[in-house]
């Protein structure tokens, strides 16, 4: 049976910690994995996750679906996908709500969409199929980005909200992607937060990024950055109590400094129970 994701803090698992969380079984709520890590039938990751998961509820994280490309679904990296779930059983399968491949050709990049109507069906009836495939809803990640699409009709909140809307998918709150994108393209952090429906937010990031430059990298290379922060508690104060995962997958640092991170975000949903309670 997949366990719930507790409502807590957890760490995204790579693969210089692994050995580590073998070893010693730290004291993490929940381990985040890059769904793809995993594809391989059978093998020594594949085995050494399963040892993993016998400990920690695991959610299972796709960065390579492409869900809003115009090409056909991968059926093939669907399948995959279905297989490991059934293998894993995790509390949660999500994905980007981007694009990264055209004609065939695949990108490192998570690239954002147009925010149009035809863009919403599109991405909506992706989801539906992804959603049918695995017998499961999903969570759909907001993504950070550097140029927007001059045909947008929609903020990027409004089609944020309308894909959880229209296909009951639940939404992967990336907030230091709102953060990343509010000082990029001039939206409003706060606003953003306030638009989206408490109910439909099954999990939240946290991530480093890179303000020394002309715009903001989203780099997932360093610590948690203080406006990030900020903005997290402002959104446990609307959210409520949420999964909250540390993503850290550049300059990977030792796990201590993880852990680190996720007694912090642990320190502000406690302290959002005291305030609750
Ligand atoms: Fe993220």
């Amino acid at each position: 049976m997949p366990d719930r994701l507790p409502l807590a803090a957890g760490i995204g698992l790579r693969t210089p910690h692994v050995r580590q969380v073998l070893e010693q079984r730290p004291a993490v709520a929940w381990f985040e994995i890059h769904s793809e890590n995993y594809f391989a039938d059978g093998g020594p990751s594949l085995a050494t996750l399963e040892r993993i998961r016998a400990d920690y509820p695991i959610a299972m994280h796709g960065v390579g679906l492409s869900l809003g490309s115009a090409d056909p679904l991968d059926r093939e990296h669907l399948r995959k996908l279905a297989r490991l779930a059934r293998r894993i059983a995790p509390a949660v399968v999500s994905e980007h709500l981007c694009w990264s491949s055209v004609d065939g050709r695949h990108f490192n990049d998570l690239l954002p969409l147009p925010y149009t109507a035809e863009a919403l069906d599109h991405v909506c009836s992706r989801v539906h199929a992804v959603q049918e495939a695995l017998g499961r809803p999903i969570l759909v990640e907001n993504v950070s980005s550097y140029y927007a699409f001059a045909e947008s009709s929609m903020a990027e909140h409004e089609f944020v909200c309308a894909v959880a809307a229209r296909t009951g998918c639940k939404l992967l709150v990336d907030v230091n992607n709102i953060h990343v994108n509010a000082r990029n393209h001039g939206i409003a952090a706060r606003a953003y937060l306030a638009a989206i429906d408490p109910l439909s937010v099954a999990e939240i990031h946290l991530a480093g990024h890179d303000a020394s430059g002309p715009i903001v990298i989203d780099t997932h290379g360093a610590p948690v950055a203080p406006e990030v922060w900020s903005l997290y508690e402002a959104a446990i104060q609307r959210f409520g109590r949420v999964p909250t995962l540390i993503e850290w997958d550049t300059d990977i640092p030792a796990f201590a400094v993880l852990e680190r991170e996720a007694a912090h975000a642990q320190r502000i949903l406690a302290a959002h129970d005291a305030v609750a309670a």
